[in-house]
């Protein structure tokens, strides 16, 4: 079955790692004859700060409220014209690859600024007008995959369960279980190169053969198994007293 498969990306430098990642992306998928949309976001100069910019029609011209006006722009049909084309292609994609290098352990604010322009009310919360109602596996974007593809320069010691970073998904918890998973989206595990600073001809290869073959699992691949906010696991949004017991913290909201 042929797919729609967005990729956002967030790197200026055609020749950075990251960018020969998004070529690889492109040619891999459209080979098994997937349509690939693309978000290039230093290419469309996209404006990363959100701001009294988005809302030329406010519901409250005294005070900016983000949250209130982002719902009356999205409702009503007032939000910016770039905001509505990236939430477009995001309804088409059946899945979203966002390519990124790992800036201070986490996306380039040009990235961050799409998120909190696109995810907006209404949209990918707030979903139909009930609060927190549907969010955590449920919401606007349920059905649809995302996958975080990193270029970390730290080494992947230095990522691993005790290196001195941080395991790189607990790290990035917040882009897959919060700006993802929230959603509805099915996040995939993340898939990183480390060490980039130093890396020879013959790793790169190796490391685009190994996303090559990650890519060609992009629909079947199991997802990071994150806890639903309806699932049964959690009382008033707090897990439940028999759910993961032992554990607290990020951990506990991963059903494994
Ligand atoms: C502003 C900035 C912040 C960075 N923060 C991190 C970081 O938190 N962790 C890390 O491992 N590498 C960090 N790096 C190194 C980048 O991840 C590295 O330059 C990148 O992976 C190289 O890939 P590229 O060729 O696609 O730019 C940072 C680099 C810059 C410029």
């Amino acid at each position: 079955m042929t797919k729609t498969v967005l990729i956002v990306y967030a790197h200026p430098e055609p020749t950075s790692l990251t960018r020969q990642f998004v070529i690889e992306t492109i040619a891999t998928l459209e080979q098994q004859g997937h349509t690939v949309l693309q978000s290039d976001l230093y290419g469309m100069n996209w404006k990363a700060t959100f701001d009294q910019h988005d809302f030329p029609d406010r519901v409250d011209n005294d005070r900016l409220s983000f949250v209130q006006e982002s719902g009356h722009a999205y409702s009503s049909g007032q939000q910016t014209r770039d905001v509505i084309a990236e939430q477009q292609k995001l309804l088409a994609a059946d899945a979203v690859i966002f390519h990124f290098p790992l800036w201070w352990f986490g996306m380039p604010a040009i990235l961050k600024g799409w998120v909190d322009r696109v995810f907006a009310y209404g949209f990918a919360y707030g979903y139909k007008g009930q609060g927190n109602r549907y969010r955590y596996g449920e919401g606007m974007l349920k059905g649809k995959r995302a996958l975080l593809s990193v270029m970390a320069g730290g080494p992947a010691e230095e990522y691993s369960a005790r290196g001195i970073n941080g395991p790189l998904e607990e790290l990035l918890f917040p882009i897959t279980h919060g700006m993802l998973f929230f959603p509805g989206m099915d996040a995939l595990p993340t898939h990183a190169v480390y060490g980039t600073g130093q890396l020879s001809k013959t790793i790169v290869e190796k490391e685009i053969a190994a996303w090559q073959r990650r890519l060609k699992h992009l629909f079947d691949e199991k997802p990071i198994p994150f806890r639903h906010q309806n699932g049964g696991d959690y009382q008033q949004n707090i897990l439940a007293k028999h759910i993961a017991a032992d554990k607290e913290g990020i951990t506990a909201h991963i059903d494994n």
